[in-house]
């Protein structure tokens, strides 16, 4: 049933997606837009990467610089409080990310598959700034029914996080529910969507007036 949906979803919605793409070269700030309209370049690559520490991450997981600061930050106070929030999937490359969207389209063909992961170029893992998680089972399928899941609900915008993909916004933002995706933006702005109820999208084309 939920396949028919997004089938019948992106019939009536594609019109726009994937169409009028804005290419960004080299983002300087935290919150730009990536989505089926706006890409990176094959060749980007973020050049601060760096390690999470393991203590908060799966093996060899990296983020942006100013991202993995606030991400352990966020992970090291949930911890002290008792939550585990782990990062499962984090900065991908163009050219990873266009296998993980060709397999997508194999397993669960076309329209689910751009309901469910970004084609090469359009996936937020490229900037170094998202962060899929996860508890301890490192189930991040499972992510909303846990405890953690509240807490980040309540917490990571403190860190510069937001929910990227909010239930029922697919219109907007291109994408199905993903409760276990994050997108670092910075304080300020994280702060700003959160008190406002904003997606990312709806935020840029405010602040673009
Ligand atoms: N699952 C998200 C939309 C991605 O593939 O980047
Ligand atoms: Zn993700």
């Amino acid at each position: 049933m939920e396949k028919i949906i997004y089938i019948l979803l992106l019939i009536i919605l594609e019109n726009d997606f994937y169409k009028d793409i804005n290419t960004i070269y080299n983002p300087t700030n935290y919150d730009f837009l990536i989505n089926k309209n706006n890409k990176l370049t094959n060749g980007y690559v973020p050049q601060d990467l760096e390690l999470i520490d393991i203590n908060y991450s799966c093996k060899d997981k990296y983020l942006r610089k100013e991202a993995r600061i606030n991400f352990e930050k966020l992970s090291k106070q949930a911890k002290k409080e008792g939550f585990n929030i782990i990062a499962v999937s984090t900065y991908r490359s163009y050219e990873y990310q266009e296998k993980l969207y060709n397999n997508y389209v194999l397993d669960k063909g076309f329209y689910y598959a751009d309901m469910a992961s970004a084609r090469a170029g359009h996936s937020e893992h490229q900037t170094g700034l998202a962060v899929d998680v996860a508890d301890l089972s490192l189930d991040y399928d499972n992510f909303e029914s846990t405890k953690e899941f509240n807490w980040m609900k309540n917490n990571a915008h403190k860190y510069g996080f937001i929910l990227r993909y909010p239930k029922a916004m697919f219109h907007i933002t291109g994408f199905k529910y993903e409760p276990w995706h994050y997108r670092y933006v910075g304080n300020d702005v994280a702060t700003y969507i959160y008190e406002n109820n904003l997606t990312l999208e709806e935020y840029n084309l405010i602040n673009s007036r």
